[in-house]
């Protein structure tokens, strides 16, 4: 995982800044994301592209799958903001760049970015040698999920307000946590003010993947394990819903990879598709 010592940031979290970067360097227009700050975050040094999970074939459902994710969280944030939304909380941030990329909606809201507190302290760094800067409507809080500590009271003494409604994202996070940990998380946040509404990814169990995409979803196992972050926790549709709904969210829905493969890559001429193997759990208090 992370290294505060050497200033390293989570692996995982600047591979997905990668990929958003890659969409834009080598697919061609239409862009479903343009995200190019987080590799000037990463400053991957030459010879990036050339690393084997960025080969642009080879791992191009990959990347388009991330970018998938990350446009359906960003028209969703988009949609709250605009209905008078004014908290925006992103549990395992990573290298999101939200706040930088769309000052007009940021600066509207207070967003909370929750991560790991090595990856923070460096994305803090990050941000500030690249002048961005941390702005006041920017609140970084360092929580390790996995400590038990409680991320509730740190989130509120970082200025978030339990009594308004709230916009709270999770991307690419679940896999690497424990069922428990995962769990707990969703009964804290099913205590947010009516009206707020969580999105979160989640890993299909292998069975439920696309029989197209299983072998490429495999091998990404042992490799996740060898850099020591590996897929610990996968949950079928029907068991994420029913851990929302006994968590105490009003209501909970389904939105599977596919739908987003369908929404944002439908008519492209390059053949540039998502794969299949992470769904979404959006559920409402
Ligand atoms: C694959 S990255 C996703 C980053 C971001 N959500 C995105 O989609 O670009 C996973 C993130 O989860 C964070 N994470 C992993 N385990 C965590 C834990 N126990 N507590 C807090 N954050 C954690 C990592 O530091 C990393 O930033």
């Amino acid at each position: 995982m992370a290294d505060e010592q050497s200033g390293v940031p989570d692996s995982t979290a600047v591979r997905v800044a990668l990929w958003r970067a890659m969409h834009v360097q080598v697919d061609p227009p239409p862009h479903v994301l343009e995200d190019d700050i987080g590799l000037r975050l990463a400053a991957p040094g030459e010879g990036w592209r050339e690393r084997p999970d960025m080969d642009p074939r080879g791992t191009s459902g990959f990347r388009a799958a991330i970018v998938a994710r990350a446009r359906f969280i960003e028209d969703l944030v988009a949609e709250q903001i605009g209905q008078g939304v004014t908290q925006y909380v992103v549990l395992g941030a990573g290298l999101d760049t939200f706040v930088q990329r769309r000052p007009e909606f940021a600066s509207r809201v207070r967003v909370f970015e929750i991560d790991q507190p090595e990856t923070q302290a460096w994305k803090r760094r990050r941000l500030t040698d690249l002048g961005y800067g941390v702005p006041d409507w920017l609140r970084l809080v360092p929580v390790d999920f996995e400590a038990g500590g409680d991320w509730w009271e740190q989130l509120s003494e970082a200025g978030f307000d339990p009594r308004l409604p709230a916009v709270v994202v999770c991307t690419g996070v679940t896999m690497y946590l424990t069922k428990e940990a995962t769990g707990a998380t969703l009964r804290r946040l099913a205590g947010l003010a009516p009206g707020s509404t969580l999105a979160m990814t989640f890993m299909l169990p292998t069975e439920l993947v696309d029989a197209a995409d299983r072998p490429a979803f495999e091998a990404t196992k042992p490799r996740a394990q060898a850099s020591g972050t590996p897929f610990i926790s996968f949950y079928a549709p029907h068991e994420i819903l029913a851990l929302a709904r006994e968590s105490g969210f009003k209501d909970a829905q389904h939105v599977a990879g596919t739908t987003l493969a369908a929404r944002y890559f439908a008519g492209r001429s390059d053949g540039l598709r998502p794969s299949s193997g992470e769904d979404l759990v959006v559920a409402t208090t």
